[in-house]
């Protein structure tokens, strides 16, 4: 069975554009689509067991199953194509590539939910892949797949590229479609799930990029071929985005029923640590997810070994495990300091929160504080347990999943890490000597933590 069903055809030449594209079999899956209904479409997404590939590993054919669909309102779809988690660049890859693959799906889907007017949100900074998906969208269009009366089925679609202005808080859907009404992009309270009262106060599915673009081989295949790769829940092939301390940084697309140490280590994918250094950690699934020491990474708890399934990654629960996530797979050799790169994370989510909510507005500016100052050989022994505590007053207690996010990198790097914070505690000059160099991008706060 291919293990390449979305990447497969990078490389080809022209590929990027609609000749080279429908020679290599583009836009059959619309063929073939159009000669189902749309709820045959939605039941193949279901039979496929593919689960979004944005970070929270949703069922799509499920989401899809719940649209409302009040008579005379019309229904919207929105490819998520803000890529805004640390550590993943998949999606931009796949949209910089094939583009068409992305309008094939998106057409596909389009007509399985009836939304006439569908969009990709993507984020301003995208400019190169902004020109390339509006060139791809006029070229489908001017091949009849787009428009009116698609196919002669009957089916009219359109698709509008929308440009937010670039902030990480508008990956997540409400702040998305706030942002897309031209709003500022705070977080919605669910319920009402979008589902229900999405854009425009209408039904929306909001949906990434490669779990628009996995609809076309689940077509071409059909449901239950596409189930049959990986394992268990882990249906169909995932595009990780590889980075840190690997030999071979970039794109893979796997089956996901390989190990975590085939991955890291093989030549086909990350081929390794660089320089013969050691792996200390990993975070497999983009910045939120929580860290993994390299003892946990390769073996589960319970001494399985770790696979990149879904499941798999999340063995353990928090306590032993991490996430999927939205795939931004990023190691760590032994060379890399926790402390410093969780206080690294947690300023990137200090700057991004919105605002909104008191625990995470608050609670990441005193997780940075306090970061800064462990760092920084200022910190105390208790300012390790006053980490802890505030990051568990931040989960849960939160509008939307970013609070969430900041609060688990710290919990696992106390968790696994502990040692560490204790180590910078300990050796205030030896910690601000090292961290000399580097200085220059900190922020100059200076801050007593009681
Ligand atoms: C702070 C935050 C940022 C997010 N950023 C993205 C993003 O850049 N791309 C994405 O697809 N999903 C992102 N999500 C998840 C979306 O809210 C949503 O779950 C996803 O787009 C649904 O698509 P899926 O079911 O295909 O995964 C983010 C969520 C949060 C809380
Ligand atoms: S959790 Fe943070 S980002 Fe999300 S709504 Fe609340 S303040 Fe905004």
């Amino acid at each position: 069975m291919n293990r390449k069903l979305l990447i497969d055809k990078v490389g080809i030449e022209g590929i990027r554009f609609y000749d080279a594209y429908r020679k290599n079999g583009g836009y059959v899956a619309v063929e073939k689509a159009f000669k189902m209904s749309p709820a045959d479409i939605v039941e193949e997404v279901k039979k496929s067991g593919l689960r979004g590939r944005g970070g929270a590993g949703f069922p799509t054919g499920m989401k899809w199953g719940f649209l409302a669909k009040p008579e005379g309102v019309p229904r919207y779809l929105v490819c998520n194509a803000d890529e805004s988690e640390p550590g993943t660049f998949k999606d931009r890859y796949l949209m910089e590539f094939l583009p068409h693959l992305l309008i094939e799906g998106l057409v596909i889907s389009s007509y399985a939910i009836g939304s006439n007017r569908t969009y990709i949100y993507i984020r301003g900074e995208f400019k190169w892949i902004i020109d390339i998906l509006e060139e791809a969208i006029a070229e489908a269009k001017n091949n009849g797949w787009l428009g009116k009366n698609i196919l002669g089925s009957g089916f009219d679609c359109e698709i509008y590229v929308h440009t937010g202005a670039g902030a990480y808080i508008c990956g997540e859907e409400t702040a998305l479609l706030e942002s897309m009404e031209g709003k500022r992009g705070l977080p919605r309270i669910k319920p009402p799930f979008p589902a229900v009262k999405g854009l425009w106060g209408c039904p929306t599915v909001v949906n990434n990029v490669e779990t628009l673009a996995a609809v076309v081989p689940i077509i071409n295949l059909g449901g239950v071929e596409y189930a049959k790769i990986g394992i268990g829940k882990s249906t169909g092939t995932k595009l990780i985005s590889a980075c840190g301390n690997i030999n071979k940084p970039g794109v893979y697309e796997n089956g996901m029923d390989i190990s975590v140490e085939e991955f890291i280590f093989s030549d086909e994918y990350c081929g390794g640590i660089p320089n013969g250094k050691r792996l200390k950690a990993c975070i497999p699934g983009g910045s939120s997810v929580p860290i993994l020491p390299a003892n946990l990474l390769l073996k589960t708890a319970k001494g399985e070994t770790r696979m990149m399934t879904y499941e798999s990654l999340a063995d353990g629960g928090f306590a032993t495990g991490s996430m999927m996530g939205s795939g931004g797979f990023i190691v760590l050799d032994e060379d890399q300091c926790v402390v410093r790169h969780t206080y690294t994370l947690v300023r990137f989510y200090r700057h991004e929160s919105c605002g909104q909510c008191s625990p995470c507005r608050e609670g990441t500016g005193w997780m940075e504080k306090i970061l800064h100052n462990i760092e920084y050989g200022k910190g105390k022994m208790s300012d390790i347990d006053l980490l802890w505590d505030v990051q568990s007053k931040i989960e849960g207690n939160t509008i939307c999943p970013l609070g969430d996010a900041a609060a688990w990198p710290v919990a696992a790097a106390i968790r696994h890490f502990r040692d560490e914070f204790e180590w910078h505690v300990l050796n205030p000059e030896e910690a601000q000597e090292r961290n000399f160099g580097l200085a220059h991008y900190a922020d100059p706060i200076e801050v007593a933590v009681a």
